[in-house]
């Protein structure tokens, strides 16, 4: 079977590379000329494990090509998945323009049945505003099904989430078009893996409860975590208790300097307007997205409170990404964190394993200093802030970075350290709800 991906980001780029190894032959396609250059000489344009090899190789078997050229593509394939993005809008609703320009550039060229599916997050209506669209514009009088197939991979872990995922979602109305998906997804079905079929709108809105409700448990457990510290408990020992019980569960319990990403803040705002919009609002998840901005600058506090004013003190960073193992950056915590420090007239060195480049084309005009490696960027530092819990931040020689620093004080927004062990180094140290 032949396939088409239209969106080579982080959804698309995983899924073609997947779907190609499942044994079909997938075209991705992008509007970005250069991206799909870069791709075709094996560049992969983010940082994701496992995932350059797995290009690779299906580009060898000749299972995977790169194409901008979205007619030859389409024309050649039974089904396309749509990836592209849904960022958000100033007012927190989705910004749909990405997906309405593929759906009219899909009208002008399909000329034959087309199973559309889209893994693009996208508020509970769009599929079906998109086969109104393409029906509205088509150019060539052919049928075409339409299929929520929400996609739940997380960066940093993609391959493996796609390759094995906790369930496969189809929404659709077409018995015809769910056996194609399903039949695309085989090997997944024979690995017993679950199968949601149902219809279009409740495909959807599974994709925003769940990344809601993640959203919340991160706020919940950061809000428990300040609580924590106010009064003497331990709120690792407090999500550990709470975890065992399989009713809630262990995951996600982790307390931060808030979520970021391209997904959580996103999907959240986008899931308000939408309650908004229907006369139902998500009361709750307005406090999430509050509780989470404010949350960002606990870390702040937390090195006023052990260094005072920090006008002319110098604060190292290590982490930029918004969670280890990738190179994303959108909406991370360090995004807010360090405008406010340089507000307050801090200077600010940063390390990050794979997110700088990144974090420059984000922040361009941040005046910031960006270290070669954890050591370099301690070095002369008042204070050392750690938000991000990639490995190689949990093994610093910590005696080696004290001897570095202009003052030894730690603020692990992570907890990836034993404050026991760091204060005898000598280290004055603030994790996050844990006195
Ligand atoms: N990133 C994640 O972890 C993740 C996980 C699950 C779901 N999602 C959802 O998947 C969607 C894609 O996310 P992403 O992170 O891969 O986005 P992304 O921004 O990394 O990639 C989108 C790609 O689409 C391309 N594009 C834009 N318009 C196009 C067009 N008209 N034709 C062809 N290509 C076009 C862009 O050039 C870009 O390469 C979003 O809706 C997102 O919410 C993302």
């Amino acid at each position: 079977m032949h396939i088409a991906v239209v969106g080579t980001g982080y959804v698309g780029l995983v899924s073609g590379a997947c779907l190609a190894d499942f044994g079909l032959k997938v075209a991705c396609v992008d509007v970005d000329e250069k991206k799909i250059e870069a791709l075709r000489e094996g560049i992969i344009p983010f940082y994701e494990p496992g995932l350059e090899d797995l290009v690779r190789k299906n580009v060898k078997a000749g299972r995977l090509t790169f194409t901008t050229n979205l007619a030859e593509a389409v024309k050649n394939s039974l089904v396309v998945f749509i990836c592209v993005g849904t960022p958000p809008l100033p007012d927190g609703s989705s910004d749909l323009s990405q997906i309405k320009s593929v759906a009219l550039a899909l009208a002008d060229v399909l000329d034959d049945y087309k199973v559309i599916v889209t893994k693009s997050t996208v508020p509970v209506g769009t599929n079906r505003w998109i086969k109104r669209l393409i029906d509205e514009n088509k150019k060539v009088n052919v049928e075409v099904d339409i299929i929520s197939n929400p996609e739940f991979l997380r960066e940093g872990n993609a391959v493996e989430d796609f390759m094995r995922p906790d369930r496969v979602i189809i929404g659709g109305e077409s018995a015809h078009a769910i056996a194609i998906i399903k039949d695309i997804y085989r090997p997944l079905y024979l690995a017993e893996t679950p199968f949601i079929i149902t219809n279009l709108e409740t495909a959807e809105m599974i994709k925003y409860a769940s990344n809601a409700f993640l959203a919340l448990k991160i706020s919940f457990i950061n809000e428990v975590a300040n609580f924590c510290e106010k009064v003497g408990a331990d709120v690792t020992v407090v999500a550990k208790g709470m975890g065992l019980d399989p009713r809630i569960g262990p995951k996600f319990l982790n307390p931060g300097p808030g979520f970021g990403g391209s997904c959580f803040p996103k999907d959240v705002s986008s899931l308000i307007h939408q309650g908004r919009q229907v006369g139902s609002p998500f009361k709750l998840l307005e406090a999430v997205l509050e509780v989470n901005e404010r949350q960002k600058l606990r870390a702040i506090e937390k090195l006023e409170a052990l260094l005072g004013d920090l006008n002319g003190k110098t604060i190292a960073i290590l982490g930029l990404t918004f969670k280890p193992n990738t190179s994303d950056v959108r909406e991370s915590p360090a995004l807010k964190i360090i405008p406010e420090l340089l507000k307050k007239g801090a200077n600010v060195k940063v390390y990050d394993p794979a997110g700088m480049e990144e974090f420059k084309k984000a922040a361009p005009n941040m005046s910031i200093e960006y270290a070669k490696d954890p050591e370099a960027c301690a070095e002369k530092a008042d204070g050392l802030l750690i938000l991000t819990e990639w490995n190689e931040f949990r093994f610093l020689d910590l005696k080696k970075i004290k001897s570095l620093m202009k003052t030894p004080v730690l603020v692990d927004m992570r907890n990836i350290y034993d404050p026991d062990i760091v204060k005898k180094l000598g280290f004055r140290y603030s994790g996050i709800g844990r006195t």
